[in-house]
């Protein structure tokens, strides 16, 4: 079986006096562990405060983004190192707001990826197709040259240590989720094309939901057979839905 995760991307929302209470139920709600594995993914300014009070707790840390070099002249950017030292074990890597509203392209989502393995982190890469691309009929070569990019630098050895999340950018935020059908289809399509490189990874490998998930429709997109988790934005701010989520992981 492969391991289920769910991840709550905060995005840029929060402040400490939110984050307290937020965590406080999550640690009380998630007490005995859950089988999946559950991590959330503040701002990087909390990092620092959401580790320590995720301390001797089953909730692991992620970050949200991470610079594609490892040091160096980069104003405002944060290393894989420096995650690494405030005990990241997560990094989404190209999630479609980072390519969309900072213009990161394929390539700079294939580097930020190779920089998150070899800063001893693993990268939850998002690939997803727009509205026009889907109405196009364009999901699957949009989702193939999205892996490719990674698959190049990283080779598929990169992806042993990692997680897809299918995130298709019509449903984020927006109330409207993909299907059980829909996401499976591009599920199984994404393990089909790292199968062909290497069944092994491709059988192991998490690949994740992302896009309107909520309490009410977890269960169903969970219970597909190539749907191992959910990248949670929105409902991660509610410890309520956010543990009924992962609940149903
Ligand atoms: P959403 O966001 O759950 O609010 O749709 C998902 C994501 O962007 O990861």
């Amino acid at each position: 079986m492969r391991p289920r995760l769910v991840a709550g991307n905060w995005k840029m929302n929060g402040t400490r006096a939110e984050i307290l209470p937020l965590v406080r139920s999550l640690k009380d709600g998630l007490n005995p562990a859950p089988r999946a594995e559950v991590a959330v993914c503040p701002p990087f300014i909390y990092l620092p405060l959401v580790g320590e009070l995720l301390e001797g707790t089953p909730i692991a840390l992620g970050a949200q983004d991470v610079c594609e070099e490892a040091a160096g002249a980069y104003t405002g950017e944060v290393s894989g190192p420096m995650l690494r030292d405030y005990h990241c074990r997560y990094v989404i890597v190209g999630h479609s707001e980072r390519r969309q509203v900072y213009r990161e392209d394929d390539g700079r989502v294939a580097r930020k990826f190779s920089q998150a393995l070899s800063g001893g982190l693993i990268p939850i890469l998002c690939l997803g197709e727009t509205l026009a691309e889907r109405e196009a009929g364009n999901t699957r070569p949009v989702v193939e040259r999205q892996l490719r990019a990674v698959l190049e630098q990283s080779g598929v050895a990169g992806l042993r240590a990692a997680v897809i999340a299918y995130e298709p950018v019509w449903a984020i935020g927006t109330g409207r989720n993909a299907t059980p059908a829909q996401a499976q289809e591009v599920h199984a399509f994404i393990r089909d094309r790292i199968a062909e490189r290497d069944p092994e990874t491709a059988a192991s490998l998490p690949i994740l939901y992302g896009g309107s998930v909520k309490g009410a429709n977890a269960a169903a997109l969970f219970a597909m057979p190539d749907i191992d988790g959910g990248l949670i934005g929105g409902a991660s701010l509610s410890a309520a839905e956010f543990l009924a989520i992962c609940r149903a992981a």
